[in-house]
């Protein structure tokens, strides 16, 4: 399988990782263009090429979209038609702007990128886990200290395949329902980040901890937001 990645940094470069480990191919793309990803596409080896984002996209039969949510509109529209895109995005106003739709959380940050990508299906995943625990945390399939993703989406189909690639790299997925319910593991819930790290550490020499599915599902019930109050 070839993965896309719009975006190469901190978390779309331990995904490459991780899926050339795996056997998939990869193509990375960034903002400031290919040339600028020589060193991470030799450290990746054969398997890996960087192109510009369009090229990247066209290129995905799986793609990833992991840039700073305030880039979301970059995104190519055309080439990802009728393509799974998994997003990773999460909203920080300071680094992104304020944007009036997350703040009053009449939508999700995957719902945005739903919107701008309309003929493709959207899963959330990755953005609750930070990269360094994303790299380490990975187990082959049956491994009692394996880790679990929450996938959230509107396409059951699409789920599957991202079921499968998680499955691949090392993890397995818990699917808390459509993207509307992607909120329960945004910034500043229960879900977010904290399970995937050992208790007593912190940001930013925190050390990572297994996720069962019981310890996922029971940080996705205490989710709450001022809307529902
Ligand atoms: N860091 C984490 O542990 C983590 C975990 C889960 C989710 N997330 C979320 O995932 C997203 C990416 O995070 P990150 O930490 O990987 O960020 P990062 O290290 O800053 O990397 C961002 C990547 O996006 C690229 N990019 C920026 N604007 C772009 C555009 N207009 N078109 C194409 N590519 C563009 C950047 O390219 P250049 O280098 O050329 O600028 C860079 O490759 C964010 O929304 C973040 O909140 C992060």
């Amino acid at each position: 399988m070839i993965l896309g990645l719009i975006g190469s940094g901190n978390i779309g470069s331990t995904i490459a990782r991780l899926a050339v480990a795996a056997d998939h191919d990869v193509v990375l793309s960034n903002r400031r263009g290919p040339d600028t990803l020589a060193d991470l596409v030799a450290e990746l080896g054969p398997r890996a090429r960087a192109a510009t984002s369009a090229e990247a996209a066209a290129a995905g039969d799986l793609v990833v979209v992991t840039v700073p949510l305030k880039a979301y509109r970059d995104v190519p529209v055309e080439p990802l038609r009728g393509k799974v895109v998994i997003d990773t995005n999460n909203y920080y106003p300071d680094r992104d702007g304020h944007i009036a739709e997350l703040d009053d959380e009449s939508t999700t940050t995957s719902e945005l990128l739903q919107v701008h990508l309309p003929d493709s299906s959207v899963v959330k995943a990755f953005n609750n886990i930070y990269f360094d625990h994303l790299a380490v945390l990975h187990r082959p399939t049956g491994d009692p200290e394996r880790s679990v993703l929450a996938i959230a989406g509107n396409d059951e189909t699409a789920k599957v395949t991202v079921t499968d690639f998680l499955d691949s790299i090392g993890y397995d997925a818990l699917d808390v329902g459509a993207l509307a319910e992607g909120w329960r593991y945004q910034r500043d819930t229960a879900a977010y980040v904290q399970p995937y790290a050992t208790p007593g550490t912190d940001y930013p020499t925190w050390t990572a901890r297994p996720v069962t599915a019981a310890m996922l599902q029971e940080s996705l019930e205490q989710a709450t937001r001022y809307r529902d109050m």
